[in-house]
């Protein structure tokens, strides 16, 4: 999609003044089906306060005209465009308004600040980025903060408590989060009661830490209808994420953000490319209806009013209970300050509910949701593998493994010769995907990599003037490696960075204070302690071709990267890891998997520790789980190819029965079965 150009300016600083303001627009399809959603159709107000070409107003009007069609946009040409559409399309343009959203300026200069609709794809950029000489000028982080906060305050959406509370979330948020947080923020508290806010987002985007703020505002002062998932990419061909539309119906606040009843909830639907022709996204599928999009709003909120999904149907809606995602988001949010700030309790969370599978999977085998249980109630964590913020320094290539010395070879922008490192310094490390050796077991000695793990080391000049600290100085050839590798630089041009300043890096530094003498000081080369997530039972690659695949790291003595999901168990686990290995490898978990997870924009599937939190494994007696382990023994040494497929067809049988089907040999080949088919939708 090309940026609209300004009076003389050129393609290139376009194309940079495009993505500075995140201008990815929507496009006809996805405007159109989310003001479906939203019922703009019975708005009498509806605005877009990021408008950009107005993508989101015309496909409002496509359904109807409301009294008040309103807008906001920051950047002069793409406003301009987006005017002069709606003038052509015979709509008032008074209330569409040239500035940033995040001034109250700009937003009292709207005819209400109490919206029925609030629709829009906000901008998902850094603007800590921006540069401050670039036109249009964006406001700097703290402009944009003290501006929503002013503009809350202003808010006739807002009761004087429910103010307060926005400007505390507002106060809140993370400095490193994206411009769409206070984009989120701002657009909620222009809803009135009873009011829809509509949101495209980046699939993924809703999961960053930074976004929990968002969520939190979404659980405490919304209630959601429905998220439909662009499933395999294919809403916009030039986009590198996928996107989601959420639309949720404003409501009294709620006491907490992490309580919910039975019946809350919303559904889920993921479309494929399939499901939609040239006019609407679900053309294909509601192919008789005359309108789609408007057919599709019916069904979403008839399953909404029934709280739940129908197995039966051709876009396969799922629903999702409230209450998981609540729990997991008061897990997530763990103690962010702005919480107690918010007034919630740090209370823990309650024992958390059985998972869902997803309606597909369940009505293949005809079981049932209480027939289901997450790893964390079988005593499992879930977390990422590791980041060094500098792998060029701190991963190593291993050329010949030695009795008191191994030879390794650094990154050749660091080092030409080999050097050679006692193993007490290093750990051997699975950097990617390509270094897996066929099979499901990750053996130390398989290894092709070394991490630096200078824990307990420290190069001599580091060491001076300080009293004595708990390290040996660092000699020889690495010492001197370390020195050089200091002084190169990793950044970019225009932003030059040597590795110790790498924003990931440079916070393994830390100076010795005289004022806490037992806290020894720290340096950028030693890596934060390695945790469990780095050193885990099983892992799982997080990006996918093929179907994903769970494996053992043997001994838990191969450090894993963050191209990994991890799984490693707590004092109170249930079930051994090799019990796990057998069930996550099981056709039932693939398929949910399968079903789960992300779909990138390639076809790959991202699957993410959110997604292997919500995973829901059949409920195995005591029995199934020591049958499930000896299998899993079995299946980590089995060889690639047929032992290990005979292996898996047992370990089927056994999920299947436990997930309640009568028939678990059929059951599994039909879970197979749709297992293959998400995978060839997504691979197509
Ligand atoms: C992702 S685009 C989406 C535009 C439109 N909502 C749509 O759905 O097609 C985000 C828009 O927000 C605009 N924008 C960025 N910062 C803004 C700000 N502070 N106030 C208003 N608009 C802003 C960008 O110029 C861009 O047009």
């Amino acid at each position: 999609m090309a940026a609209v150009a300004l009076a003389g300016e050129s393609p290139a600083s376009a194309e940079q003044r495009r993505k500075r303001l995140g201008q990815y627009f929507t496009g006809r399809r996805a405007a159109q089906l989310l003001a479906a959603l939203a019922q703009t159709q019975r708005a009498g107000s509806v605005i877009d306060p990021m408008m950009g070409r107005g993508d989101m107003l015309m496909g409002t009007l496509e359904h109807g005209r409301p009294r008040l069609l309103g807008g906001i946009e920051i950047d002069p040409a793409v406003f301009a465009g987006g005017a002069a559409r709606c003038q052509e399309a015979g709509v008032c343009t008074d209330a569409l308004v040239l500035g940033s959203a995040f001034s109250p300026h700009t937003v009292g200069r709207l005819p209400t600040r109490a919206w029925d609709v609030v629709i829009t794809n906000p901008p998902y950029v850094r603007y800590q980025r921006a540069s401050g000489a670039a036109q249009p000028s964006v406001p700097s982080a703290a402009q944009l903060r003290g501006g929503l906060i002013a503009t809350i305050e202003q808010s006739d959406a807002l009761e004087r408590e429910d103010r307060r509370l926005f400007c505390e979330l507002a106060r809140g948020y993370s400095g490193l989060a994206d411009l769409a947080v206070p984009s989120w923020i701002l657009c909620a508290s222009l809803v009135r009661l009873g009011g829809t806010l509509a949101m495209l987002v980046p699939a993924t985007w809703l999961s960053r830490d930074y976004a929990h703020p968002v969520r939190y505002l979404i659980s405490r002062w919304f209630d959601v209808l429905c998220v439909v998932e662009d499933g395999d990419a294919s809403w916009f061909p030039d986009a590198l994420v996928r996107a989601t539309l959420v639309v949720a119906q404003r409501i009294p606040r709620r006491p907490s953000a992490f309580q919910a009843t039975p019946a809350e909830g919303y559904a889920h639907v993921r479309l494929t490319a399939g499901m939609g022709d040239g006019k609407s996204l679900v053309g294909a599928t509601l192919a008789g209806r005359q309108d789609p999009d408007r057919a599709f709003a019916d069904a979403v909120r008839e399953w909404k009013a029934m709280a739940q999904a129908p197995s039966e149907h051709p876009l396969h809606p799922r629903w999702v209970p409230a209450a998981a995602e609540r729990q997991e988001l008061r897990r997530a949010a763990g103690r962010g300050a702005w919480l107690r700030a918010l007034g919630e309790s740090e209370a823990p969370a309650a024992e958390p509910s059985a998972p869902q599978p997803h309606a597909a999977l369940a009505a293949l085998c005809g079981s049932s949701g209480a027939r289901c249980v997450s790893l964390q109630q079988l005593g499992w964590r879930v977390g990422q593998g590791l980041r060094t913020g500098a792998n060029r320094f701190f991963y190593l290539d291993l050329l010949q493994a030695g009795e008191d010395r191994d030879r390794l070879r650094a990154d050749a922008r660091l080092a030409q010769a080999p050097l050679d490192v006692p193993p007490g310094l290093t750990r051997p490390v699975l950097r990617r995907q390509a270094e897996l050796l066929p099979g499901l077991a990750v053996h130390p000695h398989h290894a092709g990599g070394r991490v630096l793990v200078l824990d307990g080391w420290a190069l001599a000049e580091d060491l001076e003037g300080l009293p004595p600290q708990p390290y040996r100085p660092l000699d020889g050839r690495l010492a001197e490696h370390v020195r050089m590798a200091a002084q190169v630089d990793l950044g970019s041009e225009d932003r030059p960075r040597p590795i110790p300043r790498l924003s990931a890096v440079a916070p393994n530094a830390r100076p010795f204070d005289p004022a806490r003498p037992q806290r020894p000081a720290r340096f950028w080369y030693q890596l934060p302690r390695l945790a469990d997530r780095h050193l885990p039972s099983l892992l799982v690659a997080r990006v996918n071709s093929a179907h994903p695949r769970t494996l053992v790291n043997v001994g838990r003595s191969t450090v894993i990267d963050a191209n990994f999901s991890t799984l490693w168990p707590t004092p109170q686990a249930t079930v051994d890891a090799y019990g796990l290995l057998a069930v996550l490898n099981s056709a039932w978990c693939v398929a949910e998997m399968e079903l789960r997870a992300t779909v990138l924009g390639g076809g790959a599937l991202k699957l993410e520790a959110a997604h292997l939190r919500r995973l829901a494994l059949p409920r195995l007696s005591n029995h199934e789980w020591r049958a499930a382990e000896q299998l899993g023994r079995r299946l980590a040494q089995a060889a690639p190819g047929r032992e290990c497929v005979a292996v898996l067809a047992d370990v089927d049988r056994l999920v299947l029965r436990a997930a309640g089907a009568r028939a678990p040999a059929r059951a599994a080949q039909r879970v197979r079965e749709l297992a293959a088919e998400w995978l060839r939708r997504r691979s197509t």
